[in-house]
Formats: C-alpha cells, structure tokens, sequence
C-alpha cells in the first residue's frame, strides 16, 4: 500500500484541501504515515500570503531533496497550494527533483503524476469525497476563489475567480461530516459572503445556513472570512436569527485611514466599515469581532498609521491579526508601489498595535468573570489533559472537569487573559 504524508502551512482553506487531498488518497488505496521520512509520497501544500511561508516550504523542499537523494529517486514529491501560479517554469527549474506542481485544489493534478485515477473522485472539488474528521470541527470550503484584486493580495491571481459550491453539495458534505462525528461546521470562503452570487438558483449564505440549520446532530456553524461590502442585510439577519449561527464574525479592516484603503483597492471607506460594524452590533449585542490589519503599507504615514490605531481603539474588536506589509511578487503593489516604509517602522507599528489589542482584549475578556459560556469541547490539552473548546464568539476556554471531545458543556469562567479563559466546567449541556 503506498504511503503519503502531506505538509500543510497557510489559512483553513489550505487544511480543508490538504484534508479532502488527504480523503481522496485514502479511497485510491494510499496510507498516510506521520513522517516524510516514511513516505513514498510528500505532498507540500503551501502559502504565498508573506515571505515567510515560502521560506518554510523552501525549508521543506532542501530537506526532501536529501531525502529524495538517500532514497534513489524513490519518493514522488508535489507541491500544492498558493505558491503555485499559471506559470511554473521558474518553480521547475528551481526545484527539479519535485514531480508536480499543482496550483490550489488542483488535486487531480496530483493523482495523475503518481499514476492514479481520478476519476471515481466526483468532478470539480471531490464532492463526493469527505475525509474522516479530525475531531469535533471541520473547515467546509464553500466558494472558493476571489473577485476582489485588493493590491497587495496574490490569492486571486493563484485561486482564481469566486466559484461557489452548488447549495446540495455543501449539505450532503456536511450531512455527511455530522453523520462521521462532526459537530461544528466553519463555512470557508475568501469573501465567504460572497457565496452564491453565480449560482443560477440565486441562493446566498443566508439561504445556505438555512438549508444546513436543520441538519440533525449538527450544533454550530461558524463562517469566515467576511468582507464588508458583501455583507448584506439580509446574511446579517440570518446570522442573527439562527440560534447555531454562532454570533461571531472574522471581518479585516486593513487600515483605518481612508488614502490607505483606496491604495489597498479594498472597496470601502472607513465610513461604511464602521457603519458595517455598527449594524452587526445592534443585531447581535453579544457578537465577537475579529479583524485583520496591514502596518507599513506603501504610502502609510504617521497620520495614516495613527488612524488605524485610533480606530482599533475605538471599535474594540475581540482579536486583531496584525502583519507587516510583505510585497508579494505579481501583485498590483509589488509591480507600481515601492515598499517605501522601513522595516523597522514597520515593526514599531505592529508592536504598538500589539500592545493595544492586548489591552483592549484584556478589558473584553475581564467582563466575561464569572459568566457561563456553552462550550463545544473540541479536545484535551496535551500537557494537562484538561478539556479545551470555544465560546460561540470563538474564544478559548481551558476548562477543569470531565467532558468528551464533541460534548457541548456549560463553562463558569473564573480566570481570563488577553488570549484566552479558564473556567470550570458546571453542566455538561449537551452529552453524546
Ligand atoms: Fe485578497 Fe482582497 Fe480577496 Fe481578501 S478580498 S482574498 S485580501 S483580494
Ligand atoms: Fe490561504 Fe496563504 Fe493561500 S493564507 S489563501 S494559503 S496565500
């Protein structure tokens, strides 16, 4: 039986399609191994959002051409993922000991190079292919690519244009994940909001949470990543009215100031994403809110930087993901904007966020003393055994007391931090 192990680094996106790569080996006769050291087949599945996940594939390419060595040719590697353009003549005569280059969900692409056939596997994306779980939650990918063109960003130019799932295929993945052990579902999209919009039966996120609402065993639905212009009144509502949409809501913002937001292409103004932010709170008084933000775009002043700050401050979300501006060859702004803030600037920047948000969260997370929070336990820390989960606005509870990955279990929480909470488990509420 040949053996496969698959390496994995970027967003949910990439671990949904390493786990649906993962499936569709299985049901062709593959075996998966934990070392690469083991396998007859090394699958890299990479990410191209900043130079630092390409050097860590790099890192994994150096060692895998050893190990190809030491073995005589006898290993198959692919490479998958973002990093994997239209073009990969560079990537060919760069690493010519990788057998294929497969661009994002581009699976068969794989079968083929290793004399497999993929054909059994259902057409685009696997629909008929579900991998086992890996606990109690599971990534479903159900519009893949982007429309956007934010300046900055390479994941359109490597996952294409906005192509959604049909609304059947998406409920027979999850039906069939809930019927495997799964309990919580993540609706994965780019612009997640955006599902639909090329469907011919017209459905929306909305329609699609709906439709996976009923599912019996199924307890949560989360969805990411949002992008405020596709957020529309009537997804708000439904997230608002479906008691297992969880209130929680991953919504980047990428600068406060509205010069940056024209630079970035990011197609609104401060003005409507705090107005966005604004009516999912009225909607939802007890939702969380995580955003992403940009230090040291091309162009970013003092006063541009002050004002991301000033309105982090101001809207207080529960996380904040910070990064400093990394040009990433092939987009707009690597061609036509020079990265023209200093690193160290831009370091400055991104610890003073740092500092901010740990602030902010702190205060947040102080007010969640000594509330009972429902619980999804997802698994037991491996150093102290204790169960560990998420709120509905996906915070991490440590909690003391007994429960099984899967058991929804009322928490009293009696410690907090900027980062996580400790809490003593009081009812289990839901016990397999
Ligand atoms: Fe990239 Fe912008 Fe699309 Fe997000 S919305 S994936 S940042 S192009
Ligand atoms: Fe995700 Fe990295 Fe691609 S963040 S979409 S794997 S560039």
């Amino acid at each position: 039986m040949p053996r496969y192990y698959i390496w994995t680094v970027g967003c949910q996106m990439n671990l949904a399609d390493s786990a649906k790569l993962a499936a569709g080996l299985e049901r062709l006769g593959f075996e998966a191994v934990p070392l690469a050291e083991d396998a007859d087949v090394v699958v890299l599945n990479t990410c191209a959002v900043r130079q630092g996940a390409e050097e860590r594939a790099y890192g994994q390419l150096g060692r895998l051409k050893k190990l190809k060595q030491q073995r005589q040719g006898e290993l198959k590697i692919a490479m998958m993922g973002c990093m994997i353009g239209m073009r990969t003549t560079e990537l060919e005569k760069r690493f010519p000991y990788v057998d294929v280059f497969a661009r994002p969900q581009a699976f068969d692409d794989i079968l083929i190079a290793l004399g497999a056939d993929a054909g059994d596997l259902g057409g685009e994306f696997w629909p008929e292919t579900v991998g086992e779980p890996q606990g109690p939650t599971a990534y479903v990918p159900v519009v893949h690519g982007c429309d956007k063109f934010c300046t900055y960003c390479i994941v359109p130019l490597r996952r294409g244009r906005e192509r959604s799932r049909p609304l059947d295929e998406v409920k027979h993945e999850v039906g069939t994940l809930v019927r495997k052990g799964v309990r919580e579902v993540t609706l994965l999209g780019q612009t997640v909001e955006a599902y639909g919009h090329d469907l011919e039966a017209g459905a929306d996120l909305g329609d699609l949470m709906r439709a996976l609402h009923d599912l019996p065993g199924l307890e949560r639905i989360r969805f990411l990543t949002s992008y405020p212009p596709d957020m529309t009144d009537r997804i708000i509502a439904a997230v608002a009215e479906l008691p297992k949409v969880c209130e929680w809501f991953s919504l980047p913002v990428q600068s406060g100031h509205d010069d940056t937001l024209e630079t970035m292409r990011r197609g609104y103004t401060v003005a409507q994403f705090r107005a966005k932010v604004a009516q999912v709170r009225a909607a939802m008084p007890s939702v969380g809110i995580t955003t992403d933000l940009i230090v040291g775009f091309p162009g970013e002043t003092d006063a541009h930087f002050q004002a991301s700050h000033d309105l982090l401050e101001e809207l207080r979300f529960d996380k904040v993901h910070v990064a400093a501006y990394s040009p990433r060859p092939g987009t707009y702004a690597y061609k036509k904007m020079p990265d023209d803030v200093p690193e160290a600037l831009k370091k400055e920047r991104l610890h003073a966020v740092e500092a901010l948000q740990e602030r902010v969260a702190t205060e947040i997370n102080a007010r969640l003393l000594g509330t009972v929070e429902p619980v999804l336990v997802e698994g037991h820390g491996e150093k102290d055994g204790r169960p560990f989960g998420r709120t509905r606005t996906g915070k991490l509870v440590h909690a003391s007391g007994r429960a099984h990955a899967g058991d929804m279990v009322d928490v009293r929480i009696t410690q907090t931090s900027p980062w996580s909470l400790q809490g003593e488990i009081a009812v289990p509420a839901i016990a397999r």
